[in-house]
Parts: structure tokens; C-alpha cells; sequence
């Protein structure tokens, strides 16, 4: 796409409403929920990107988004997918009382956290914080008293996640991934039987809030449950879950984010004098196995790795694409990723970019969740990725897909990647009023 097919936006109508949404969306002065009606809690890696929004405006509530985020963080370093501030929220589910997080004993002794995590994107956070304010003594001093928490978490990915010592961290939980019902994980879970009495009796909520139609099936549901009760069942200690478990996955996302938030991590050292190593010592390491065991040639592309049975999980889809931002592909294999996107792009029928799941494979599903939508978080990751490796154009195409559908279907929480019939819609998917959306067009639009 060259400037001239920028399509025509009111940016300053965008950024207004961008910011109301994170400032109406932030609960008791200091954290930010994804969706009031759909998430009542503050989660993990939204939270990251709502402190890269908040930066834009408010700085000192881009850093209590941070500070209240890891206050959920675990003695063991593990920073929990949700944190549940406040316990009297109904309408959720799975709530603080379903995790038990207050029976595990190196749980966070402040508040009620669930026991699984997501992708780390703190440590380039950080880094963003830092080079937006590099004046600034207030910043600087929170990113001194903050890195060792963020290395905290990072070194629990390798002791804890790592049981080959090769340098990709495993997850036992789809949520895991940030990638909930991706197909991804369609033929692995399948293959767990549950059994009558398997799992508690549990009501969802989500689906009632927002349209089934474009939320995971309650087969899916199930399985989510089994999994969290063995986590459960081993005080979520990854290294006794992955003995029993069938779902023990090296992610390509979450490895990804896990090493472009070592090597801000590392950059961050050299400013603040700190030494950083260890932290260089494993992301050599965490690169080089990344880039030779997650790639296939087949699909040309990286896939994720499920460890219980030894191979690759082989499909097309999004998570493969951040490794860009972490600049572990070779110049080739860059190249093969852009065509990718651009060839679907260009197509007949034609695509926003980037749909979250192969749209020629048989599930691909444009309106369900991670079976295919478009997700801002990661429009702004794969931006990132194509800039890094100098294909402004594409990280452009990928900018104004997404500018031009939070413009014409409100700020949603995902996307119908059919040009053709998103430019009928009226609006987007799954939440509205979604506080990742805003900061993402914040951020985009001053990019
Ligand atoms: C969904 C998404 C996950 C996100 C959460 C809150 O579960 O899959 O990535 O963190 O919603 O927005």
C-alpha cells in the first residue's frame, strides 16, 4: 500500500474517543479492565499494551498500570493471567473463588490472582516507557525499581518452563497463549477425554454477554476447565503439570514476546548500568533454537511445538509473524512472511490483514475469535515486525487495515477480516468500549 490508498480517517476524532475509553475502563484510580462487561478484571498482556496507550497522556497512570498489574506477580516470579482487585464482581467466570490462588503458597500474599500466565510483553514495555521519557527522572526511576520484577518473571520462564534447557518456554493452558481457541490447538485437545465427573459443574458468562456466534464452543470450555483443574491439582507448578498434561506447548508468540522483551530488557541495562549477561546468555540461546526448531519449510513459516508428542502443531497463523518484532528471522525467511501477508492481501476476494487464522484451511471461521478475526494487539505486533525488517509498506497496509476498521466498526474487541462483508457491517465483534483497541490506535496513529 503506498500513502496515497491511506484511507480517510478523523484521527482526531480517534484519538478522543481512545483516550475516554481507557480513562472510563480504569477502575479505582489505578487499573485498567479490557472490557467492563466482558473482562471485569485487570488481565496480564492487556495491561501491558493499555500502559503503552496510557503513555501518550498520562504517564503516571501508564506506571500504576504496571505497578498494579505486578502486584498479582508470584514468589516464584510468575506474573498470573488475570488479577482480581476487587472480589465482588459477579458475572465472571472462571472468578478469584473457582482459581483458589490463596492455597498456593508462593501465590501473590496481596491479591487474588488466577494461576496461569500470558506472553511477557512487559520488558518492551518498558523499554517504550523509557524512550518516550528519556528526561524524565520519574520515569527512570520506575523502570530502575521496576526491571527487577520483569526479570523476575523472565528467569521463571526458564527454570520453570524450560525442561529441555533449550531456551523456549513452555504453557500448559491455551489462555496461555493469548490465543484462546485458536485452531492451533483444535486436534491436541481433542484428544483429551473427559469423563463424566471430570469436571465441576460451571456457568459461562461470556457468551451471554456477547454473541456465541463469535465466542469459543462449550466443548472448548470443557477443556479449559480440565486443564485448569490439573493445574489446580499441582498448585500450578508447570514442571509436575507437564507430566500429566497433554497440552504442553512451546508457543511461537509467547516465545516471541518472551525474547524481544529479553533483548529490551538488555538495551534497558546498558542505559540504566546494569549488567545484563544472564539476560543476553539466554536470549542467544532462546533466538537460536527459535528460529531452527519452530521453523517449517513446509508451511514457510514458524509453528508452534507440542513437546508431549515430539511435533510441530503444522498451520497457518498469526503468532507466527511476531517473531519479526523480536528480529529472529533471517532476511529470507522475513521476506517469505511479507509475501505471505501481501499475497492474501492482494487477492481476489481480499483480505484485511492480517486474519488471526489461515483463511484457506477448512476451520477458518471469520467471525469466531481466534478461528480468524483480526486482532489489534496483534496488527500493532506484526506493524512492529515489518518496520524492524524495513517493509514499511506492509507495516503501513497492516496499520491503515486496522485504523479503517476500528474507524468504521467502533473500537471492538475483534474483526471481520472479509473486505467485503466487514464494509458491510456495521460493527466489529466479540466486546465493545475495548481498552487494548484504544491504546493500540493511540499508539498507531502517533507512529
Ligand atoms: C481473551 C483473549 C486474550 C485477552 C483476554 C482479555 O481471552 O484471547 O488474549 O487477554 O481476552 O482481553
Amino acid at each position: 500500500m503506498d500513502i496515497s490508498s491511506k484511507p480517510s480517517i478523523d484521527e482526531k476524532a480517534l484519538i478522543q474517543q481512545a483516550k475516554d475509553i481507557l480513562e472510563s475502563n480504569t477502575w479505582e484510580g489505578r487499573y485498567t479492565v479490557p472490557s467492563s462487561n466482558l473482562y471485569p478484571y485487570q488481565w496480564n498482556w492487556d495491561s501491558g499494551f493499555v500502559a503503552m496507550g496510557f503513555a501518550h497522556f498520562d504517564i503516571p497512570r501508564a506506571i500504576k498500570e504496571m505497578e498494579s498489574l505486578f502486584e498479582g506477580q508470584w514468589e516464584s516470579g510468575m506474573l498470573p493471567h488475570i488479577v482480581f482487585h476487587s472480589k465482588k464482581r459477579e458475572g465472571y467466570f472462571p472468578g478469584p473463588l473457582y482459581w483458589q490462588s490463596k492455597n498456593v503458597p508462593e501465590a501473590s500474599k496481596k491479591v487474588d490472582t488466577s494461576g496461569i500466565t500470558q506472553p511477557p510483553v512487559h520488558g518492551f514495555i518498558l523499554e517504550r516507557l523509557f524512550n518516550q521519557y528519556p528526561n524524565s527522572q520519574d520515569v527512570k526511576d520506575f523502570i530502575k525499581a521496576f526491571y527487577p520484577k520483569v526479570l523476575k518473571l523472565h528467569k521463571y520462564y526458564y527454570e520453570y518452563r524450560d525442561p529441555n534447557k533449550e531456551g523456549l518456554a513452555f504453557i500448559f493452558h491455551p489462555w496461555a497463549s493469548g490465543r484462546d481457541n485458536s485452531p492451533l490447538w483444535d486436534d491436541l485437545v481433542k484428544t483429551i477425554p473427559i469423563g463424566p465427573g471430570d469436571i465441576p459443574p460451571y456457568k459461562r458468562y461470556d457468551n451471554l454477554k456477547a454473541d456465541p456466534s463469535e465466542r469459543p464452543s462449550d466443548k472448548d470450555y470443557d477443556i479449559y476447565v480440565y486443564l485448569m483443574e490439573l493445574g489446580k491439582k499441582y498448585n500450578y507448578d508447570g514442571r509436575l503439570i507437564a507430566k500429566e498434561s497433554p497440552f504442553v506447548i512451546q508457543d511461537t508468540l509467547f516465545n516471541a514476546m518472551l525474547i524481544r522483551s529479553n533483548e529490551a530488557l538488555i538495551n534497558l541495562a546498558e542505559e540504566l548500568h546494569i549488567d545484563a549477561k544472564e539476560i543476553e546468555e539466554w536470549n542467544q540461546q532462546s533466538k537460536k533454537t527459535y528460529e531452527e526448531k519452530l521453523w517449517v519449510d513446509e508451511l514457510g513459516m514458524y509453528a508452534p511445538y507440542d513437546l508431549q508428542n515430539n511435533k510441530h502443531i503444522k498451520m497457518r497463523e498469526i503468532g507466527a509473524f511476531t517473531a519479526m518484532y523480536a528480529g529472529i528471522p533471517s532476511a529470507k525467511r522475513a521476506r517469505k512472511l511479507r509475501n505471505y501477508l501481501e499475497t492474501l492481501a492482494d487477492r481476489d476476494e481480499g483480505f484485511r490483514v492480517m486474519p488471526s487464522f489461515d483463511p484457506d484451511h477448512w476451520i477458518f471461521d471469520p467471525k469466531k475469535y481466534w478461528k480468524g478475526p483480526v486482532w489489534p494487539q496483534m496488527n500493532w505486533l506484526l506493524c512492529q515486525g515489518f518496520r524492524r525488517y524495513g517493509f514499511h509498506g506492509t507495516a503501513n497496509r497492516v496499520k491503515w487495515d486496522f485504523l479503517d476498521l476500528v474507524d468504521k466498526l467502533g473500537f471492538h474487541e475483534y474483526f471481520d477480516p472479509r473486505r467485503e462483508v466487514a464494509d458491510k457491517l456495521e460493527h466489529g465483534y466479540g466486546g465493545d468500549h475495548f481498552s487494548w483497541t484504544a491504546a493500540v490506535v493511540l499508539d498507531l496513529i502517533s507512529d
